[in-house]
């Protein structure tokens, strides 16, 4: 396995459109697998292919380390390694294919450094997606799953977080961040 950069806004690569994926080989999942590394790494719950480079409809997720996730087995005080509670999920081709509801929540993004804001999703989502393997799978998403899905599934179609705030909003916070580019 091997951590790969993860791209910061402004790079023009996180503004591409993802292509799908064909080649359901060895190497995709290896591709996977150091996405999750890079994801654990970075201390993300989500992390899109395009914002280590690849042009590619991959994502990878996992919801256990997240704040405020339940940590039901760290009862007693007792720290349970973190690789045994980890639930890594690979996304290969994810679909939305219908939606409901709304929700509002503070998202942060690793290609967006220092800035986290409030954004309008749909609470509940179905997704088609296909396993590193290729096979086909259906899945139903509510609270920080289908948030983090539709963030993720932004990222394959080159939107980040802050291209969702409304046009004032969105301006300051394009502004700051290209200071904040600048000055790194
Ligand atoms: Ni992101």
């Amino acid at each position: 396995m091997a951590t790969l950069t993860v791209l910061k806004y402004p790079h023009p690569l996180l503004k591409q459109r993802a292509h799908p994926v064909t080649r359901f080989d060895a190497e995709l999942g290896r591709l996977a697998e150091d996405m999750l590394q890079t994801m654990y790494l970075e201390g993300g719950i989500g992390l899109a292919a395009i914002q280590v480079g690849q042009l590619r409809r991959l994502v990878v997720m996992d919801l256990r380390d997240a704040p405020g996730a339940p940590v039901a087995e760290e009862e007693d005080g007792e720290e349970v390694d973190r690789e045994l509670r980890r639930n890594p999920r690979v996304f290969v081709n994810p679909v939305i294919t219908a939606s409901s509801g709304e929700t509002v929540s503070e998202e942060g993004c690793l290609s967006v450094s220092e800035y986290t804001a409030e954004v309008r999703r749909a609470a509940k989502v179905a997704l088609s997606y296909q396993t590193p393997a290729g096979e086909a799978r259906q899945e139903e998403f509510e609270g920080l799953g289908a948030i983090c899905i539709q963030h993720e599934i932004d990222h394959l179609n080159g939107l980040l977080f802050i291209d969702r705030l409304p046009p004032l909003k969105r301006q300051m916070v394009r502004k700051r961040l290209a200071k904040l580019a600048r000055s790194a």
